[in-house]
């Protein structure tokens, strides 16, 4: 199952993308995240976008994963390294390169193959994924998406004037789109969603209104279930834990242990044991 979710740069799809995965039980394939790290691996070792042969070399010795909540380098946790503001400037030519999409889109076939995921970039529902069983483009006014970066930038200590921010997101947008493959398009049969005047819960709202018959969102226990098998698989017992906690938000109907009622296992055990609490001290361990 491949819902693919397209659109340009602070339109909100990644949190949408995040957000209808987690609520799916489905797995986020963040491509904007793959090309970023081949970016990152490139400058690491020096290799120009234009050279085809190295940059060969190197994508065939060099391992990218995507985890929940991270991308992994050569097994290196690179989530930050990816997202600074050289990395971002120096992607273009690799996000131009023939040869570096044609081995990131049979990298992200072949991480969806057999899987239900939830994939997000510029050309998923076009190029990557044509047949998906359902596609998004969600989109929003250039200076919507302008303010919110900007928003997000001076929140990080970055001051800089919205007309420059205005400035370097056109001419990205025209980067997206202008490339020879790959490029940013709405996808044929995509539904379209402009998020200028929608909050982040209203965008996700939309989509799940939008989703096939079949596909609905899962009970808060099988979506535990879902991430605790996901990271089982990678041979990470307890991970879930963790990234269960983070994709939450705070929101703690969505961790169902959290329910504010003594366990009832814990209840039996204690009547089987006749232990009376009254008028006792404990130390709880728990949540
Ligand atoms: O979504 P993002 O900003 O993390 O993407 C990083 C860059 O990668 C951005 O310049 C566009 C490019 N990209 C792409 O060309 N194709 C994709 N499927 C995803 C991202």
């Amino acid at each position: 199952m491949i819902i693919t979710i397209d659109g340009p740069a602070g339109a909100g799809k990644s949190t949408a993308a995040r957000r209808l995965a987690d609520l799916l039980g489905f797995e986020l394939l963040d491509t904007g995240a793959i090309y970023r790290a081949v970016t990152l691996a490139a400058r690491q070792k020096n290799v120009a976008p234009e050279d085809d042969a190295s940059l060969k070399h190197l994508l065939d010795q060099t391992r990218i994963e995507l985890r929940p909540g991270e991308v992994l380098l050569d097994g290196e946790d690179v989530s930050s390294e990816i997202r600074t503001p050289e990395v971002t400037a120096a992607i273009q030519g690799f996000a131009d390169s023939r040869l570096v999409r044609k081995i990131v889109t049979e990298k992200t076939r072949q991480l969806a193959r057999g899987r239900s995921v939830v994939t997000e970039g510029r050309d998923q529902g076009s190029d990557v994924f044509p047949d998906a069983d359902c596609k998004f483009y969600i989109t929003a006014s250039d200076e919507v998406r302008a303010a919110r970066r900007h928003a997000e930038l001076l929140a990080k200590g970055i001051r800089i004037g919205i007309s420059e921010v205005l400035s370097s997101q056109r001419q990205r947008d025209l980067q997206d789109a202008s490339r020879e493959v790959g490029k940013l398009v709405c996808p044929a049969g995509a539904i379209v969603i402009d998020a200028s005047r929608l909050s982040e819960d209203e965008v996700l709202t939309k989509l799940i209104e939008y989703l096939p018959r079949g596909i609905r969102p899962l009970d808060p226990r099988d979506h535990v279930k879902s991430l605790a098998n996901d990271y089982l698989s990678q041979g990470d017992p307890l991970g879930w834990f963790d990234a269960l906690y983070a994709s939450a938000h705070r929101d703690t109907s969505k961790i169902p242990r959290a329910d504010r009622r003594p366990n009832e296992h814990l209840m039996d055990w204690l009547d089987r044991q006749r232990i009376v609490g009254d008028g006792k001290s404990a130390l709880v361990v728990g949540c």
